[in-house]
């Protein structure tokens, strides 16, 4: 079963099994030690709250973060000829989404650092072979850069998205740094959409209006988008480059 998690791309894996380990551990030990039935109740809680908060996880990462962009997706236009950017892509879960509504005048790209701790088999070659079950690989393709420094030219793209990655930079000033290649590189009236976790909305919003970026939409989602739970949330913003 931890096998089959692992390769569908859990994100950050140590995080649900960290919690359902320790709410398994509460509920063993309070229930083989327990003396007091007062701290017993209390121990059971805590161990069932742990696990219930790490199956929430694991919930967002294989199901609610998908309802979240085929919501986002059935929002918006693309032109089947659009060039695509997804930051971060990992499994490929969104480069893939906008590869199927591309004709084979588009593209989409997708770049990565390939951080296991951030999701689990991750890899170029596990991606790319994704890319080429989905029978996507003339539309779809993936190399390995980094957000805060891409290599591609100026205003290329129609479409910079990324998902779940932008928080993974834990410097400030390299969030700031990531957000504003993502800028560089999208096209006049293409759209920037930023679906993340983490407590950095304004600072993107922020960020973005002050690069001239005109704020479309910016929404937190509710249960499909808790990672353990309300305090962490998923958020997406779609901004708009405008003619410059
Ligand atoms: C939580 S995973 C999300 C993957 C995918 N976007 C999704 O939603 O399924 C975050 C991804 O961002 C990548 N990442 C983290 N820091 C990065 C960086 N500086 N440049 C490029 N990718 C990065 C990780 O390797 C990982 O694949």
């Amino acid at each position: 079963m931890i096998k089959q998690l692992k390769k569908k791309g859990l994100d950050a894996p140590a995080v649900p099994f960290f919690y359902i380990l320790a709410g398994v551990l509460s509920i063993v030990v309070s229930t083989v030690f327990h003396k007091d039935y007062s701290d017993y109740i209390w121990s059971i809680l805590y161990g069932l709250i742990m696990v219930a908060a790490g199956a929430i996880f694991i919930h967002t990462s294989l199901r609610g973060k998908y309802k979240i962009w085929d919501n986002l997706l059935s929002k918006i236009t693309i032109n089947p000829s659009a060039k695509v950017l997804d930051l971060g892509t990992g499994h490929g879960m969104v480069l893939l989404r906008f590869a199927k509504r591309l004709s084979d005048n588009g593209h989409a790209t997708g770049i990565d650092v390939w951080r296991n701790a951030d999701q689990s088999d991750n890899s170029l070659e596990n991606t790319q072979q994704i890319i080429a079950q989905q029978q996507l690989s003339h539309i779809a393709d993936v190399q390995t850069a980094d957000m805060v420094n891409l290599p591609f030219e100026n205003k290329k793209y129609d479409f910079v998205v990324s998902s779940l990655a932008f928080h993974n930079i834990k410097q400030p000033a390299a969030r700031l740094v990531a957000l504003e290649e993502a800028v560089r590189v999208l096209a006049d009236n293409g759209s920037l959409i930023i679906v993340d976790t983490g407590h950095h909305k304004k600072e993107y919003l922020d960020a973005l209006t002050s690069m001239g970026l005109v704020i479309i939409e910016a929404k937190t989602y509710g249960f499909s988008g808790w990672w353990t739970g309300p305090w962490m949330p998923t958020y997406a913003i779609i901004a708009k480059r405008s003619h410059s």
